[in-house]
């Protein structure tokens, strides 16, 4: 894999990519193994939107990651896995042994009826057994869908229906810190409403016990007993779908972002690679869960398809204890640490006698990911964990994106504290004001666009492709729209300013606030709601709910558990509001919608930017949430 080695090669490898793409990736597309090679490297047009990369190619993404290192590599270690309990043994897979394994479970899954371009949900633990599952989808065409284990039976119920997946697969449970998570139940709980599924693989994994549905369950370890470690991957094209995650959306249901087999895994390899500026031996570690796009581009497939050693961790960074990261890097001599402001953020708040103890000089490289960091976090992470030796790439990306779009490249082009600074190559941002026109001038801010396809975009929404066009490609002809705010320096370096739209992100998590005000007002007390995000020293984002309840003398404490539980149920634990302000009436316009953009600016304590209100179907409403919120805020 080609890497960039100077900023001088940087800007002229940026200017090649962008004058010539198609030359540019049919170069780097060449690094990898093709059952047929591609006859067009790109063909698109997003008017419809329609984008093929690499069309008539073939290939299948488990040879790259795996087959193809077993030559020099066969007894590397593909993935170091370090238990959620730090008395129990780390686990060190080699290449060889992973080759076996998803071998093993591919054979499984096709001797229990999936077949290529079926949906298989998996909801596991961070346990190695997930990343075989996910490349045994892979090697035989199934498309994987992995949803988060720490959402509730419901969100995982309606995203095993979206995709009508056939097989589920899980664990017993999982452990997360202190605490297990009967995965199982959750799962057969879920199923209740999925009717899809017609089998469900379980791994022994905390060793509780569980319900069992004969016919339709089956055992993962005696499953594997049998199976043969032979399985030839299934040629693919390159634009047959590789895996469904959804992520949230503004409107209620969550959107299953679809990315294909070759443009997906051209464009991971290559900025893991040139990100990071990975180096054989070296060892990588992303902390984040597989359940979202980071763990897929960046535990999984990107640094595999380098050949690299890749960490997983099934634990949390504040158990047994908040030395948990700096431990681990320790142990595992880590080169390589990626993690989410967030968790920079909560680390900081403990004393840095909980790093002293512990030898992170083989750290080279800090990478940050899911957020604006903040300079204080960043300043932070750059003195007490990179020791003021160690370039951070702060790297903005999307679920929707693939890999990473904006970030400098370790070590090789400047970084600029809370800026994710340029384009990689290929990668063509543009800043529009609200109306849609490109401001030319160096420094600017406004809205953030993508004028010109890259290869590991998602394609579509499952089963919406409509909905795909609106969102993405109708807020401003022929750009994608990736719904941040951005801003830029007179040198070019971009600056992510935070989302404009109604997704708010929560610890690194996104979340979309329909189905949070759904699940609020699914309470019987409950007329409606209204949620904003307002900062948070550690989450980033925390969640402020506007509700107003049919009962005029509530008790607010109860009615705050209550809501606080039945969210937790329908969505996660992870959305239960920090803030709900029970007031007489919600900010609307005329047509009824609710007019959030203010609510935010209370939540923000931003009151003299609420602007012109009289436009409201209610403007006295506001007058009183602004009292209302005084009050919370000076009682509690
Ligand atoms: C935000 C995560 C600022 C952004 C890979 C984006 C960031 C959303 C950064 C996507 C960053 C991600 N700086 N903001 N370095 N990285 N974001 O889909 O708002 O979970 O649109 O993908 O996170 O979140 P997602």
């Amino acid at each position: 894999m080609k890497t960039i080695g100077s900023f001088s090669e940087y800007q002229e490898t940026y200017q090649r990519s962008i004058e010539d793409p198609e030359a540019f990736w049919n170069e780097i597309a060449e690094d990898f193994l093709w059952k047929k090679k591609w006859d067009s490297v790109l063909e698109y047009d997003w008017s419809v939107p329609e984008t093929k990369w690499f069309s008539g190619g073939m290939l299948n993404i488990t040879e790259n990651c795996i087959d193809r290192h077993l030559e020099t590599k066969a007894d590397q270690p593909a993935i170091i896995w370090e238990p959620n309990d730090p008395s129990a043994s780390a686990i060190s897979m080699t290449y060889q042994e992973l080759h076996d394994s998803v071998c093993q479970f591919a054979n499984v899954l096709k001797k229990n009826g999936i077949k290529k371009g079926d949906r298989v949900c998996i909801y596991m633990p961070m346990v190695v057994e997930l990343t075989v599952a996910v490349l045994a989808c892979a090697r035989i065409g199934a498309v994987h869908s992995v949803v988060f284990a720490g959402f509730s039976s419901t969100a995982l119920a309606a995203r095993i229906n979206d995709a009508s997946c056939k097989m589920l697969i899980t664990s017993d449970g999982s452990y997360r810190g202190s605490k297990t998570i009967p995965l199982k139940d959750i799962s057969d709980k879920a199923l209740k409403e999925c009717e899809s599924v017609e089998h469900v693989i379980v791994l022994k994994n905390t060793e509780q016990d569980i319900q069992w549905y004969p016919g339709r369950d089956l055992w993962w370890h005696l499953e594997m007993r049998d199976a043969s470690a032979v399985c030839e991957p299934t040629p693919m094209q390159a634009e047959d779908p590789l895996f469904i995650l959804y992520t949230s959306g503004s409107t209620g249901k969550p959107k299953g972002m679809v990315h294909s087999c070759a443009g997906y895994m051209v464009y991971t390899a290559y900025t893991f690679k040139n990100v990071f500026q990975y180096e054989d031996g070296d060892i990588f570690w992303c902390t984040a869960d597989i359940g979202w796009i980071t763990g897929h581009s960046y535990i999984i497939y990107g640094p595999l398809a380098n050949g690299a050693t890749t960490v997983m961790f099934e634990g949390i960074p504040s158990y047994p204890n908040y030395d948990r990261f700096w431990k681990i890097c320790d142990k595992h001599k880590v080169t390589h640490f990626y993690t989410a402001p967030t968790a920079i953020r909560t680390l900081e708040k403990h004393p840095t006698s909980l790093i002293e103890p512990y030898d992170l000089s083989n750290l080279k490289v800090l990478g940050s990911v899911g957020e604006p960091i903040n300079a204080e976090a960043w300043h932070w992470y750059d003195t007490h964990i990179g020791k003021q030796q160690c370039p951070i790439v702060d790297t903005w990306w999307q679920t929707e994106t693939g890999g990473i779009m904006i970030s400098s490249l370790a070590g090789v082009t400047p970084q600029k504290p809370t800026y994710a600074t340029l384009p990689l190559p290929g990668i063509q941002p543009i800043i529009l004001d609200a109306e849609g026109h490109e401001l030319s001038a160096n420094e600017a801010e406004g809205i953030l666009a993508i004028k010109y396809p890259w290869p590991s975009m998602a394609r579509t929404i499952y089963g919406d492709h409509e909905r795909y066009k609106q969102v993405y490609f109708s807020a401003f002809e022929g750009c994608y729209f990736p719904g941040d705010g951005v801003s830029r320096d007179a040198h070019g370096n971009y600056r992510i300013t935070g989302r404009i739209d109604d997704v708010v992100i929560v610890s690194g998590h996104n979340l979309g606030t329909a189905p949070i005000e759904d699940a609020i007002n699914e309470h019987p007390e409950v007329i409606e709601s209204a949620l904003v995000g307002y900062p948070h020293d550690i989450k980033g984002n925390a969640l402020y709910a506007f509700v107003t309840s049919f009962n005029t003398e509530v008790d607010e404490a109860r009615l705050y558990k209550e809501i606080c539980d039945q969210v937790a149920k329908s969505v996660g634990p992870i959305a239960k509001p920090d803030r709900i302000q029970f007031v007489t009436g919600l900010p609307k316009t005329r047509s009824g919608k609710i007019m959030r953009r203010i609510l935010r600016k209370i939540a923000t304590n931003d009151l003299e930017r609420i602007g012109d209100t009289s436009t409201l179907l209610n403007p006295d409403v506001v007058e009183d949430i602004i009292a209302g919120n005084e009050e919370m805020l000076t009682s509690s």
